[in-house]
């Protein structure tokens, strides 16, 4: 298949590209230096000159304490940019895959969510991306929106890699016990956003690895398997670790559309010692 990738340079848009690349599909991968998709012309002639059958777009403005501080900037990129996307996709007949997240959601429900649960952001990041679902979802009826949460890849900059560095360098580590998500490795969700795209089935997905816990649970985790069991950790609340975004408290989300096609990540745990291994960081 002929494939566009948007935000090629980002974390999932590489680990997008080697995915696609490997199963045969023929892939133009473009960064925000090549595809700026606020620039609804520029995006129209990029996307109209490749004629891709499918536009994959994990482009976004991912700083959420940013997209707290310049709203409607964020709303501009996340929100308007992917719906330039979606037209553009939409005029050469091709297929979008849009990228969201857990945090169209307050998590204030008491449990995890479905695809199927109304979002109520509870931030502008959130916001922005909802706008993005919504505005994918008008123009373009082959859509897939695909939800996730708390990525992490190797080589770029982690939630992992910063636990660890903090470890390594014996600095004292505070890590919040009460967010709760679903840990999930890039790889992963570029293996299983090939996987549903093979299936045709368009759709609203969350394709997380299975599981969720605390960054609390996670950061221990992660330090016990890397070989820091002894380094100690202290517990603390967000109202401690002081951000300009609110991030949903309990918002791990539940795979059940993905699952029904067959469609569905390793848990989490896995997903992480894999992580660890591909760096050569997995204590053995
Ligand atoms: N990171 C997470 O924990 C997480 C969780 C759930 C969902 N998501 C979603 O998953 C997707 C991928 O996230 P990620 O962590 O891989 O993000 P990332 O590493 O920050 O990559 C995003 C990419 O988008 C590019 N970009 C920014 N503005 C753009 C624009 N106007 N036009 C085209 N490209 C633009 C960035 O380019 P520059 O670097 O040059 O600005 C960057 O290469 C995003 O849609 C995000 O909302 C992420």
């Amino acid at each position: 298949m002929r494939i566009l990738i948007t935000g090629a340079s980002g974390r999932l848009g590489s680990a997008l590209n080697a995915v696609f690349s490997a199963r045969g599909h023929d892939v133009t991968a473009l960064s925000r230096d090549q595809l700026d998709m606020t620039d609804f012309a520029a995006t129209r002639a990029r996307i109209t000159s490749a004629q891709p059958e499918l536009v994959l777009n994990p482009a976004a403005w991912t700083d959420v304490d940013g997209c707290a501080r310049e709203p409607e900037r964020a709303t501009r990129i996340n929100g308007f940019g992917a719906q330039n996307i979606a037209l553009a996709a939409v005029e050469v007949g091709a297929a979008v895959v849009y990228v969201s997240t857990n945090e169209v959601f307050d998590g204030r429900l008491n449990r995890a969510y479905y695809e199927y649960d109304v979002p109520n952001p509870p931030n502008a990041y959130g916001y922005s991306k909802w706008v993005g679902e919504q505005g994918t979802m008008q123009v373009n009826p082959k859509h897939y929106i695909v939800r996730s949460a708390w990525l992490f890849a190797n080589g770029g900059k982690n939630f992992i890699q910063t636990i660890l560095n903090a470890a390594q360098a014996g600095d004292s580590l505070r890590v919040v016990a009460n967010e709760v998500a679903n840990p999930t490795y890039t790889n992963d969700l570029a293996d299983s956003i090939a996987e549903l795209v093979e299936s045709g089935r368009y759709g609203t997905y969350h394709l997380v690895n299975e599981g969720w816990t605390s960054r609390y649970d996670f950061a221990r985790y992660a330090l016990d398997r890397a070989g820091f069991t002894g380094t100690p950790m202290e517990k603390i609340s967000t109202f401690e670790w002081n951000r300009l975004s609110t991030p949903p408290p309990y918002c791990g989300l539940v795979n059940l559309a993905g699952a029904s096609v067959g469609v569905k990540l390793r848990p989490w745990q896995e997903a992480v010692d894999a992580f660890l291994r591909a760096d050569g960081l997995l204590a053995s």
